[in-house]
């Protein structure tokens, strides 16, 4: 005897822009998925950063609209993505009485708290809704979009997750406001990355505005800041670019993925230099590394790689780091990465800034070449022009 059980499950999620998300009126933070507003026991869960300086203003929120809510501030460095505190988590939403669908929790925070928390809910009764709001850069153009959760385990990144997506996703762009500039640059690291895949506009927003976006903090109200609009524009640029690589390819089954561009060396990179390194910074470098690899085999001109890697160093993102000219580190990078793609490289590079194409055959003399060309823009003295591609 034999039985096949076929079904298929929709899935639709929500990323909503939705200015002044703290102010009592806004009712947008008080949704459930579908529209409606509930009055369950809900957890929210604070970032101790967003908790430092907001916690008064969202206690005020949900008080001032007879919300219940129980609050849990946890840490939001990479260092706290661990299983321990997504089980810290599901015993908190144990303690609230947390329904099955409809007192979803609401995270507030970075990235790595959206990771841990959407873990714990999709753990949670096997799964039930959560609502996200990031508040960095990063957590805000990339995060937002992304279906999955996870949390880093046994020395390697995301080694434990689901793909649970929340059905809602809000983004205020004020938040931005308090992240510290580094925090900003690391966020500029995957906006830079999508422009390099899929968006030349972007890009060259990026060169003109990205360093006093930077400075700015996305905000304009502060005295260095880009035109009007060119913030929007660009936060919009990165999640529409986003949202459209994901769609198609949402649960990954097609492991050739343009958005895994700067992604292919970086996450072994970013472990080993932990606490060091930010992850938009090691996919910055990551981006150039794979540009070093596409030059080389003249799929992009030297000026195409110059201007990428003046673009990177005018975001304020280093374009080099000592673990990129380490031949062996980037050879088991690409080694475990290829265990990730199952069995194949599916290299991303591009073809011109704003397309790619995909590599299986990138051998280790090309990784020790483009190494070496890593070193060379260690020196500021030899960047970006004077590092030649080859020799
Ligand atoms: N699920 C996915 O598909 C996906 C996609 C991209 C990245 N990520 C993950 O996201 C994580 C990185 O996220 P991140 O860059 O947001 O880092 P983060 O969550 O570590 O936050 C960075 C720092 O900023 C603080 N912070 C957060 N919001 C703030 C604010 N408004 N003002 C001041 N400080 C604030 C945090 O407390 C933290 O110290 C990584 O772990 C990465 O793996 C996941
Ligand atoms: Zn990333």
């Amino acid at each position: 005897m034999r039985w096949t059980i076929r079904t298929q499950l929709p899935v639709a999620y929500e990323i909503i822009e939705t200015p002044g998300l703290l102010d009592p009126a806004n009712p947008e933070l008080l949704r459930l998925p579908g529209g409606a507003t509930g009055r369950q026991s809900r957890l929210v869960v604070l970032d101790h950063s967003i908790d430092d300086l907001y916690g008064g203003r969202i206690r005020e929120y949900f008080d001032a609209n007879d919300a219940p809510v129980t609050y849990l501030s946890m840490p939001g460095d990479e260092e706290s993505k661990s299983i321990g505190n997504v089980l810290d988590v599901v015993t908190k939403l144990n303690e609230v009485g947390t329904n099955r669908l409809s007192s979803p929790p609401i995270v507030i925070g970075g990235g790595v708290l959206a990771d841990v928390v959407g873990l714990a809910a999709s753990l949670y009764r096997r799964g039930i809704p959560y609502i996200r709001v990031p508040t960095t850069l990063l957590g805000q153009v990339d995060v937002s979009v992304a279906a999955k959760t996870g949390v880093n385990f046994g020395g390697y990144r995301n080694r434990l997750g689901s793909y649970s997506p929340p059905p809602r996703t809000l983004i205020d762009r004020e938040f931005l406001a308090t992240v510290p500039h580094r925090q900003i640059r690391n966020g500029m690291g995957e906006i830079f990355k999508m422009a390099l895949i899929k968006d030349l506009r972007l890009f060259e927003l990026l060169e003109e505005y990205g360093a006093e976006l930077v400075e700015a903090r996305f905000q304009e109200t502060a005295v260095v800041r880009p035109p009007t609009g060119i913030a929007d524009e660009v936060i919009g640029r990165a999640i529409a670019g986003m949202a459209e690589e994901l769609q198609p390819n949402l649960w990954e089954k097609d492991l050739r993925r343009s958005v895994d561009y700067g992604h292919s060396f970086s996450p072994l990179v970013e472990m080993r230099a932990l606490p060091e390194l930010l992850h938009g910074e090691a996919v910055a470098m990551d981006c150039v590394f794979s540009a070093v690899l596409a030059a080389q085999r003249g799929l992009i001109g030297a000026g195409d790689l110059e201007r990428i890697t003046a673009a990177a160093l005018r975001l304020g993102l280093a374009p080099s780091h000592p673990l990129f000219c380490d031949t062996e580190l980037l050879t088991e990078a690409l080694a475990d990465t290829v265990r990730h793609r199952d069995g194949k490289q599916n290299l991303p590079v591009l073809t011109r800034i704003g397309a790619v194409t995909f590599l299986n055959d990138l051998t280790g003399a090309e990784i020790t070449a483009a190494a070496g060309y890593m070193g060379r823009l260690l020196d500021p003295s030899s960047r970006p022009a004077a590092a030649a591609v080859t020799g």
